[in-house]
Order: structure tokens, then C-alpha cells, then sequence
């Protein structure tokens, strides 16, 4: 049987709504970022900046810290929303996060134009860092 092919309008209205809370008073680069959990439901999470332009915290990072707050460490996919062209994926730092939890991850990059990129974290971020002392970390 064929997967059914997956509705990424949900998990984008959810990261447009995320993007719409940044708090990016310094780089005026807004981000909105929406992850869809095993059990259905979605974290969301936007970039929030700080006065220490080096603490600014990613929206990628914001929803999976949500996530795991929640007690969800199961993630299917996540939709990324900024407001450039080509739309943004996500930066190093933030793809290394996601790894940690969900490595075949499929990303949808987004912005407010319609334009739209279908991609999978293992395209983004095929080497990950492995660390081979901790097998399974708890
Ligand atoms: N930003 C994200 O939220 N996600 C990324 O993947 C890259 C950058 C934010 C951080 C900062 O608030 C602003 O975008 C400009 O770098």
C-alpha cells in the first residue's frame, strides 16, 4: 500500500503563527517553525533574540526544546517559515539539534510568497557527529 502523501498546510500555519511571536528586535529576521510529533499534535517555536546578539535562540531549536518539554521526542517532520526567497533552511546548529532526535527528518522551507521546498534533514546534514562513546543516550 502506498503512504499516503503527507498535508504540510497544518504544520505551515503552525510555524506562519510561531513566526508571528518572534522576537527579533536586532536582525529583523523572522522565523516560525512547527514540528509534527508521533502523536499528532504540534510544538511550535520562534527565534528569540537578545540585547547579546549571541544568544539569540533559533525557532528550529525553540520547537524542538518544546517538544522534549513536553515529553515528545518522536518527530515525523518540521516546516520552516521566513520571509526570503529562496526560503531559509535551517542553520547548522539547528540541523545538528534535530539530528540528535530524528535524522531522515522531512523538512518543508517556506515563506510567505508560496514558495515552498520539499528536503530531508539527511539531504541537509548527511554526517552528522557521532559520538561513539554514548550508544544510547537516555
Ligand atoms: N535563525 C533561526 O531562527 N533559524 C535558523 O536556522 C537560522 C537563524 C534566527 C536567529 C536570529 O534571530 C535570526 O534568525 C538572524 O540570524
Amino acid at each position: 500500500m502506498l503512504a499516503r502523501p503527507m498535508d504540510w498546510q497544518p504544520l505551515y500555519d503552525a510555524a506562519l503563527e510561531a513566526r508571528r511571536r518572534a522576537y527579533a528586535p536586532y536582525s529583523r529576521f523572522r522565523v516560525g517553525a512547527a514540528l509534527l510529533l508521533a502523536d499528532g499534535t504540534i510544538a511550535s517555536g520562534c527565534n528569540v533574540e537578545n540585547r547579546s546578539y549571541g544568544l539569540a535562540i533559533c525557532a528550529e531549536r525553540n520547537a524542538v526544546a518544546h517538544a522534549v518539554a513536553r515529553g515528545q521526542r518522536d518527530f515525523r517532520a518540521i516546516a520552516v517559515v521566513t520571509d526570503v526567497s529562496p526560503p531559509a533552511v535551517p542553520c547548522g546548529m539547528c540541523l545538528e539539534t534535530l539530528t540528535e532526535f530524528a535524522p531522515d527528518l522531512p523538512i518543508l522551507v517556506a515563506n510567505l510568497d508560496g514558495e515552498r521546498r520539499q528536503l530531508t534533514l539527511r539531504q541537509l546534514h548527511p554526517m552528522p557527529f557521532v559520538w561513539p562513546q554514548d550508544e544510547d543516550p537516555a
